[in-house]
């Protein structure tokens, strides 16, 4: 028996702070074209000094477990690339500040943005398997996205979470058991131990991401129904990898040539536009960005989409990548509208450019600081003690 797998409810963490993208690129004497049309961003989020992967983690699973009891949750893995620590994973944070029960398997993944898609298929297959009993898994894709300032990757920057929980009663996506996967080793985009910031080929990086989409596209094709013509127009919209909006409009024109559509701009409207509406407002956030673009399909796509179908794909550098599809449950996307996410949003504070600067600065210490005798609103980090990250509760 086909058991039914699928998402059951999600929940997004943003920064309450952002920067406008026309106002950076005047103040690096960029043409705003660039940036707005180029990138394609909007807006970027900026984490403030007590905001980390943690506290975004806990935050975006806060909103997806509301109304659930947690003694259901038996598998709870945080992906992530900017993790907190060497050994001790986010995940254990998570697990003491959401009360996680004990016997809950917590654990972090690490691969690029594909982190989170790992975390994702492991539960999946933890579901079908019946080695979960019934219970659901917390799955989490935490990231602050940070280049440094005046890189080339300046715009592409971010920071975000989301968090799905995954069960076999899907009550927003369920997903196919058909994934097309692609791995390659390429040093596209890497992080050395010593480095907050990323290190990135850029142009490189757009071409290794493509060069795997294409890759677990057509794998995708061939263990399923095989290789046909417009095999894409089955699905009503296509959530990829987003670390910027322009890549996906790339991803897109990419995918839609391997089904022998060389002017992909109408499918592009209908197909990946709305998944597009929160990313641009948040920028990249790794791990998340997918999962973004699929909250922002179902938060703002005008069509009624219950029963249709959607494509998904996950991209890491380094690099592994995945295409598979899913069907949307009915009632989710009322269910993803009343998460309030574009007051989320709205209810964020433009910085200027230079308390956006002194924010970038001022995180280069974080994992040294000092608590201060101030408080700290619930599920910050609050510096660090005898080698000890502190975190407040609620
Ligand atoms: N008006 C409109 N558009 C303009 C413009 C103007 N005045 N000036 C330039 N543009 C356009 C360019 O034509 C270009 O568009 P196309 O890509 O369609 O040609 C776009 O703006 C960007 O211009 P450049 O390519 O010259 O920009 P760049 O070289 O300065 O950097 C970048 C772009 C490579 C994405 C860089 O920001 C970067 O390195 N970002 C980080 C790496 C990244 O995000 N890679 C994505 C794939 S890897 C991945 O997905 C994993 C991950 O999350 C990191």
């Amino acid at each position: 028996m086909t058991v039914s797998v699928g998402i059951e409810a999600m929940g997004l963490a943003v920064p309450e702070l952002y920067v406008d993208m026309a106002q950076l690129a005047e103040a690096r004497g960029v043409p705003v074209g660039k940036f707005v049309e180029g990138i394609g961003l909007k807006q970027m989020s900026v984490p403030a000094v007590d905001e980390d992967t943690v506290t975004l983690a806990v935050r975006a699973a806060r909103m997806a477990l509301a109304g659930v009891d947690l003694k259901d949750v038996g598998l709870c893995i945080v992906g992530t690339e900017t993790a907190v620590d060497h050994s001790k994973p986010v995940t254990s944070f998570v697990q003491g500040l959401l009360g996680l029960p004990t016997h809950c398997r917590i654990y972090e993944t690490k691969h690029a943005c594909y982190g989170g898609t790992a975390g994702l298929m492991t539960a999946l297959d933890w579901i079908r398997s019946g080695s979960n009993r019934g219970r659901k898994a917390l799955i989490i894709a935490s990231d602050i996205a940070r280049y440094g300032l005046r890189s080339a990757g300046e715009p592409t920057q971010g920071a975000g979470a989301v968090a799905m929980l995954v069960s076999a009663t899907p009550s927003l996506v369920a997903f196919d058991q058909n994934v097309g996967t692609y791995a390659n080793d390429v040093m596209d985009f890497w992080r050395p131990l010593y480095s907050k910031d990323a290190v990135v080929d850029g142009q490189y990086s757009v071409t290794c991401y493509l060069d795997a989409l294409r890759g677990a596209y057509r794998a995708h094709q061939e263990t399923g129904t095989g290789v046909t013509p417009s095999y894409s127009d089955r699905f009503a919209a296509i959530a990829y990898h987003v670390p910027y909006p322009k890549m996906a409009k790339k991803a897109h024109e990419a995918l839609r040539l391997v089904d022998g559509d060389a002017a992909p701009a109408a499918s592009f409207e209908r197909q990946v536009r709305t998944g597009l509406l929160l990313p641009e407002r948040v920028g990249n956030i790794y791990t998340g960005s997918l999962y973004l673009s699929l909250l922002s399909v179902l938060n703002g796509d005008p069509r009624a989409l219950d029963g249709q179908a959607l494509g998904f794909f996950s991209y890491g550098s380094g690099s592994c990548a995945e295409f598979w599809s899913g069907t949307v449950t009915p009632g989710a996307q009322a269910k993803v509208k009343a998460l309030g996410l574009g007051a989320l949003l709205e209810a964020r504070r433009q910085l200027t450019i230079a308390e956006y600067e002194q924010i970038m600065t001022a995180r280069e210490g974080l994992d040294t600081r000092v608590p201060g005798a101030d408080p700290v609103p619930a599920f910050r980090f609050a510096g660090v003690e005898n080698h000890r990250r502190l975190y407040t509760r609620a």
